[in-house]
């Protein structure tokens, strides 16, 4: 293989192998940007913004992922920071800002508390960088609507890590309903339990978790919620709210559960949806797909539902796979393209909006009727 390097010092054979995954970079800027096989292909230089328990996952990930150059982390706490950077060989900065003035970087992941993500992340962007910030995208919708214009006028990737949508178990599971495995849909349930996060304070259990579990019901649908109802509990959380449980309704007639909090001393994440051939369960954790068969549903799916009786049980293969890594794999790849991120700032936003209208509904004890606009957006 003929390699030759421009514009990067230094940088050569140890990594010609390396940038084979990437095979164009018409929306990179700087250097340096080699050719490899006759093709153009670039390192991405990537910086890591916080290095709390997010942040250190994001840095494991990226400094085994062929083709990128993990160049520099930033946190506002010196042991963090020091140790995230000695750990992984790379700069540390407090700021993010001296971060992006010196390092001349590609895509910048953003994995500190909520309420920094809208600064942040305009300031990498100011910068000329990508971008993935971490989930809820924001702290409320204004934020959120403006990193998404401030990205479009900047022709740069905003993308947000609504990280279920790489499970495997999920990808399957989406792949049998859009096939039409289940038939007609009746209910998307899901639960998401476990302890109180101490470190958590700056946004409530539906922010912070129930954006998954809205974020994939979006998703695994292709439908637009229309109503919603909640009651909420704040039990150890001072300021928000740490038990939600919800009642959605699409615009299809399916009905969503949720059933989340942080007061359960075990971790559970788990998905069904219910349809008239039978049951799907899933389970995030172990990424396992199960598949619960009705015997009495006509063969053609579209008789009258008339009985359920209980059928085979199949277990589905899924090759197991770090939902991160299919993550940040997936938002190199879109920057490296120039293509839409899978999950961008518009799904990102849908997600806040479902999950703050879910807050409003548990404070003010009302049914919420979604706006057009909101149903629009949740379509997407
Ligand atoms: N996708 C997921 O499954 C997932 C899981 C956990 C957390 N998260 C998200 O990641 C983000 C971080 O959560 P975490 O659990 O890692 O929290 P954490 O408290 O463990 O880490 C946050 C880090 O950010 C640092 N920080 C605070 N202000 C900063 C600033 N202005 N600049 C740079 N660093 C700053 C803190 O010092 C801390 O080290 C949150 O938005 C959270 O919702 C996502």
């Amino acid at each position: 293989m003929t390699e030759r390097t421009y514009g990067a010092p230094g940088l050569s054979d140890p990594f010609a192998y390396a940038i084979c995954l990437f095979t164009q970079v018409g929306s990179l800027r700087g250097p340096p940007y080699r050719f490899l096989g006759g093709q153009l292909a670039a390192m991405i230089r990537v910086g890591v913004v916080g290095a709390g328990v997010m942040g250190r996952n994001h840095l494991r990930v990226l400094s085994d992922i062929e083709g990128v150059e993990l160049v520099a982390v930033c946190d506002a706490d010196r042991s963090a920071v020091e140790s995230a950077a000695q750990l992984r060989k790379i700069r540390g900065y407090l700021s993010s800002w001296e971060m992006l003035s010196r390092e001349n970087l590609n895509f910048v992941v953003i994995a500190a508390p909520t309420k920094f993500h809208h600064r942040l992340t305009l300031e990498a962007l100011e910068k000329g960088c990508h971008v993935l910030v971490e989930k809820p995208i924001a702290a409320d919708l204004a934020q959120a609507r403006q990193m998404i214009t401030v990205a479009q006028k900047q022709g740069l990737t905003l993308a947000v890590g609504q990280i279920e949508r790489f499970n495997p178990a999920v990808r399957e599971l989406k792949k049998h309903l859009d096939a039409g495995y289940l038939g007609r849909i009746f209910q998307i349930r899901a639960l998401r339990l476990g302890p109180f996060p101490a470190r958590i304070r700056d946004v409530g259990v539906v922010a912070d978790l129930a954006t998954h579990d809205l974020d994939v019901m979006t998703y695994l649908l292709g439908r637009p919620v229309v109503r919603m109802y909640s009651e909420t509990h704040r039990k150890i959380n001072t300021q928000h709210e740490d038990m939600v449980n919800a009642v959605l309704k699409f615009d299809d007639g399916v009905i969503g559960v949720l059933d989340v909090n942080w007061l359960t001393p075990t971790k559970v994440r788990q998905l069904n949806v219910l349809g008239e051939r039978g049951m799907f369960q899933l389970d995030y954790l172990t990424q396992e797909l199960l598949f619960f068969e009705n015997t009495e549903v006509p063969s053609n799916g579209n008789g009258a539902f008339t009985g359920v009786t209980e059928g085979n049980m199949t277990r589905f293969q899924i090759r197991q796979t770090e939902p991160l890594r299919a993550e940040l794999l997936s938002v190199l790849r879109s920057i490296s393209h120039g293509t839409p991120p899978e999950v961008d700032g518009d799904a990102g936003y849908n997600a806040l909006a479902l999950a703050l209208s879910l807050v409003s509904a548990g404070e003010e004890g009302r049914v919420i009727e979604l706006a057009d606009s909101l149903a629009a957006v949740s379509a997407r």
